[in-house]
């Protein structure tokens, strides 16, 4: 059985490797090979120990762990980044990656169902969540009562991909 938790700065290292593995994991098909192959577990390191070391109000990352204490994936929300732009999304789920070996048990919507009550208890009613839009990953917000709501392009080692936002006008705790 997994567990979820709020992380600690002990756990930046864990994070850090389970960003770069999920992303070469999550994103093969998307991303060349050669991009992936280059991303940098000190740079993930660097930037997870600044959102943990200095907290952007109403911030929140959550780890999930294995039964043997081993970090296997991790959330994080906060502020909607864009709420002039998509100002009915008061929150939002920045990021969920979980390593491959774990996908499809459950786990992500743990984390999901965490990152909800953190937002909700941060007074953040509405959520909103950037995904590529080729990532099998959007099946996993539709299931969880996502609704198309915006739509981007991103621009990653030069090349661009289309982005769609998932929107949640009331986020709600499961029954
Ligand atoms: C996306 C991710 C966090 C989902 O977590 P997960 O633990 O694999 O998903 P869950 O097992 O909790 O699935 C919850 C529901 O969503 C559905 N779902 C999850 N991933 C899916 C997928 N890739 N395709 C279709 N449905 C999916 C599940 O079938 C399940 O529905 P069910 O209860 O009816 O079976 C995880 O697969 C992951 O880390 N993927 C790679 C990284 C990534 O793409 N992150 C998102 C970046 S935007």
């Amino acid at each position: 059985m997994s567990s979820i938790r709020y992380a600690t700065t002990e756990d930046i290292d864990a994070i850090a490797t389970v960003h770069v593995k999920s992303w070469q994991a999550a994103y093969q098909h998307i991303f060349p090979k050669s991009f992936l192959d280059t991303l940098s577990h000190e740079q993930r390191r660097r930037s997870w120990e600044n959102a943990m070391h200095q907290p952007q109000e109403k911030a929140g990352i959550f780890v999930a762990e294995n039964e043997a204490g081993e970090i296997i994936g991790f959330a994080s929300c906060g502020i909607n980044r864009q709420q002039e732009k998509y100002p009915d999304f008061t929150g939002e789920l920045f990021a969920i990656y979980l390593l491959s070996s774990e996908w499809g048990k459950g786990i992500g919507e743990k984390l999901f169902y965490a990152v909800v009550e953190h937002l909700k208890k941060n007074q953040l009613y509405s959520m909103i969540i950037w995904a590529l839009a080729e990532n099998p990953a959007c099946s996993f917000y539709e299931k969880l009562g996502g609704i198309v709501s915006g739509e981007d392009e991103i621009t990653i080692d030069n090349n661009q991909y289309k982005e769609v936002a998932y929107g949640w006008e009331t986020i709600v705790s499961p029954a």
